[in-house]
């Protein structure tokens, strides 16, 4: 989703401004743009497609200005091409924006009525004659909070002006942006990966904070023009993590550091001494929750779903899961004795965000379970559980899932043995299994060989179909939304017991069918579910812990992975389902780390 970033430098910052968009490429762009103040005006240029294309126009057409603004955009308002493409500028000022105007109709017939004359279809430009409008009579910080008065929705707003010219502004509002902090030059950026290259001392802006950058100093306004002081922080030095190295994609290396991420994530709560889960301050009593409401959109959505399953059989609490886009519309009984979990990779997503907000509001005790730990999420929940699983770069999620699954077990165990609700004996039990896991996911990646082969049936299928019952249901979920995502075929997942509801009707010859049965309590009643896919002319894809005992001459493959606790079944039963979407993925050329039309980081409702 749209990325920003600004600097104001005593040099030419053209070249790094270029360098950090790269940084922001993986949050999904359709087209990119820059402005700087050169020779006394503003100097814009744009592109579509990719931020190559801009570096090779600023080739042709050098830019010497020492301070400028940068954007990636990901459409909301207009198709993306060139003239919709960021930054928008008028004479006086230039802007890029990530996040959407609601209101940006009504203003733009106002404007419209006063002589302003849009180029664009995009709600942004409102915010450019907005501020052109109000320069005419008021001071820099006045302009900004009149035009920000004005607007209705969310936005992280990156400003230079023709008339204060050693200056970049930054404002928030619902969509995340950051200062950092180097030497004789100052920056502004949607997230610290893209400022990392230049700093590690940043500052985050909570919403209604306007920035001002010079060269050599940063100063804090409120929405009230009041000045304030902000905390700068010190980021851990994680940069060797985020890049490729052998890897031909940042999907492939994710994938295969999913036995990592699992082995760090443990080491961080599972005290090795002990042998106990560390959970300390916790910020609600387990035997005192009496629900508790897992939230997410997306991958961390099924990671939200497959938990349900752990919590409800090692605990006697009531789970209720839901999609943050439906959970921040709906009517809500708040109770104060609920735990609220909120599951992010990013922690920036706006839906999540709004979700945890309004649960803020209603004063409930929130937890966050994340990856990038000073995002928004993190810093605005009670309690924040990190996945470490280190900087995740492919828009598809995946060591992340790995990451937030485990945090949600390791979470139910706790819960469970601080409620006694679990035994002593399968408490130890289960954590000595655990322990296993990131050499379980290891053995499970060797698989690839076979899936590669298998990924060849699926390239002229016209859709496919994931079966699971229990646990295995949402991970055929997270299978089908890996395959659509990568290679754009039409996927569904469904409960196994569901196919003859509607879903037997798709059955027809050769229709490739991914059947996830696990040898667990429902292992026969999903054979059974396979069987009618079978005879239907279905092509079964199965993928199990116990093929010696099923029998069907009519199976297209059986992939056989590593038996282990049931609870820890989901783990593996992923793997085989993110190879093949990326090989399908592969085998037909497609951009395996920035899928049409997706964002990494999503930003806007
Ligand atoms: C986007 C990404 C998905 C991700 C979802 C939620 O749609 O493409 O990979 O699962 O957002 O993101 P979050 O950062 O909140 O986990």
């Amino acid at each position: 989703m749209c990325g920003i970033i600004g600097i104001a430098s005593n040099k030419s910052v053209t070249s790094n401004i270029i360098q950090s968009l790269k940084k922001l490429e993986y949050r999904g762009y359709d087209s990119a743009g820059i402005a700087t103040i050169t020779k006394g005006e503003i100097d814009e240029n744009k592109c579509t497609g990719r931020v190559d294309n801009l570096e090779k126009i600023l080739f042709k057409n050098p830019s010497s200005g020492v301070l400028g603004i940068g954007h990636v955009r990901w459409a909301t308002h207009g198709v993306p091409n060139q003239v919709n493409a960021h930054p928008h500028s008028s004479e006086e000022v230039s802007v890029v924006h990530n996040g959407i105007i609601e209101n940006s109709s009504e203003l733009k017939k106002d404007l419209e009525k006063k002589g302003y004359r849009f180029k664009s279809q995009t709600d942004t430009e409102v915010i450019t004659f907005l501020l052109t409008d109000f320069l005419k009579n008021f001071d820099l910080i006045n302009t900004i909070n009149k035009t920000l008065e004005k607007l209705h929705g969310s936005f992280a707003l990156g400003i230079i002006f023709k008339k204060y010219n050693n200056i970049v502004v930054g404002a928030r509002r619902g969509s995340p942006l950051a200062v950092g902090y180097g030497h004789e030059e100052n920056y502004l950026g949607s997230d610290s990966y893209a400022l990392k290259s230049m700093t590690n001392k940043i500052t985050y802006l909570d919403d209604g904070d306007i920035c001002v950058l010079t060269n050599n100093k940063v100063e804090f306004y409120n929405s009230t023009n009041i000045k304030i002081n902000k905390e700068v922080l010190t980021l851990s030095d994680d940069k060797h993590i985020a890049e490729k190295g052998d890897y031909k994609d940042f999907m492939s290396k994710e994938i295969y550091e999913q036995n990592i991420t699992a082995k760090t994530c443990i080491k961080e709560y599972i005290d090795q001494l002990r042998g106990d889960i560390n959970l300390y301050n916790f910020p609600i009593k387990p035997q005192e929750i009496e629900k508790i409401i897992l939230i997410g959109c997306g991958t961390a959505y099924h990671a939200c779903l497959t938990s349900k399953y752990w919590f409800e059989e090692l605990t006697t609490i009531p789970i209720e899961i839901d999609v943050a886009s439906e959970f921040r519309y709906r009517k809500l009984q708040f109770n104060k004795k609920n735990l609220y979990v909120f599951v992010s990779q990013s922690g920036e997503t706006a839906d999540t965000f709004a979700a945890l907000d309004l649960c803020k509001k209603n004063n409930v005790i929130t937890c966050s379970i994340i990856n990038v730990v000073e995002s928004s999420i993190a810093r605005t929940s009670d309690f924040v559980l990190p996945i470490h699983a280190g900087p995740e770069i492919g828009v598809a999620s995946t060591k992340a899932f790995i990451g937030q699954m485990l945090v949600l077990y390791i979470l139910s165990l706790k819960i469970s043995e601080a409620r006694k609700e679990i035994s002593k004996l399968d408490y130890i039990k289960k954590i000595t299994e655990l322990k296993t896991l990131p050499d379980l996911i290891k053995k499970t990646l060797e698989c690839e060989d076979k899936i590669q082969v298998i990924a060849k049936d699926f390239l002229e299928a016209k859709g496919t179909i994931f079966l699971g019952r229990g646990s295995s249901f949402p991970i055929a979920l997270e299978g089908a939304l890996k395959l659509k995502e990568l290679s754009y075929l039409h996927a569904e997942g469904y409960p196994a017991g569901e196919m003859k509801h509607g879903p037997l009707a798709l059955i027809e010859e050769g229709l490739p069918v991914v059947v996830l049965a696990p040898k667990d309590k429902y292992f026969e009643k999903t054979i059974s579910n396979m069987q009618e896919v079978i005879a239907r002319g279905g092509k079964v894809f199965l993928i199990t812990n116990e093929s010696k005992n099923i029998i069907s001459e009519n199976i297209r493959f059986t992939l056989e992975i590593s038996k282990t606790d049931d609870y820890l079944t989901p783990f593996l039963m992923t793997i085989p389902l993110q190879l093949l979407a990326y090989h399908v993925a592969s085998l037909k050329n497609l951009d395996i780390d920035k899928p049409r039309n997706l964002a990494k980081s999503v930003t806007v409702e």
